[in-house]
């Protein structure tokens, strides 16, 4: 299902993953690679290809979700400013939302759009993890320093980084490793809950 309106999203009665980042990321990509399926999200080397709000139910048990990228200027004002808009209306109000998986480039310093992003899910007390994206695109001794570098970085700000993933649409690289860490969230408590609501 895809929409721009969280009241017209599926019923929040499964536990939902979302991925979330700047425009070009990889959030649709990753989606295809974590699904094996390579026609399910609509990828694009222009940025800016993911509009909506798309839902993916997974094994009739959970969701995935694609969303819009930030940061990408030719879009709505509303892609650019990240916390505002139905993104953010999304995010506040999703109850099934058991992780936000904000996606990364792993060739790229910190940037203040993530590390913005990063802070309102904070305040919001909403969960996160990371997840840096294309790694095949570097060596790799340039990767483990890239990560350490933004993961120091991280905490400078915060007294605890939040659990990350590498991950490569071309090389499938992590992609058991979320979908292990996405399998214990589904067998955690606050997931049962979700499931037992009635809807
Ligand atoms: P928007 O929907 O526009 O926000 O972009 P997105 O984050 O969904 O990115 P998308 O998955 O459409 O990928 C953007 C471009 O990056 C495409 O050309 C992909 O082929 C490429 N790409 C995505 N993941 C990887 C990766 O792991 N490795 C490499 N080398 N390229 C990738
Ligand atoms: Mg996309």
């Amino acid at each position: 299902m895809s929409n721009t309106e969280v009241n017209k999203c599926p019923k929040a009665n499964m536990p939902e993953y979302a991925f979330i980042g700047r425009s070009n990321v990889g959030k649709s990509s990753l989606i295809n690679t974590i699904t094996n399926n390579k026609k399910l999200a609509k990828t694009s080397n222009k940025p800016g290809k993911t509009q909506l709000i798309n839902h993916f139910v997974i094994n009739d048990d959970w969701y995935l979700v694609d969303l819009p990228g930030y940061g990408y200027a030719k879009t709505s004002r509303q892609t650019r400013n990240i916390w505002a808009g139905f993104i953010k209306e999304y995010l506040m109000k999703r109850p099934n939302l058991v992780c936000i998986f904000v996606l990364i480039d792993v060739r790229h310093e910190t940037q203040k759009i993530d590390l913005d992003f990063m802070y309102n899910l904070t305040v919001n007390q909403l969960p996160f993890s990371i997840v840096f994206t294309k790694a095949d695109k570097l060596g790799k001794g340039r990767l483990e320093s890239n990560i350490k570098n933004y993961i120091n970085k991280i905490l400078e700000i915060w007294d605890y980084a939040p659990e990350y993933f590498v991950t490569s649409s071309t090389t499938k690289q992590g992609r058991t490793e979320l979908l292990d860490y996405i399998e214990d969230l589904n067998n955690s408590e606050v997931a049962q809950s979700i499931k037992s609501q009635l809807y």
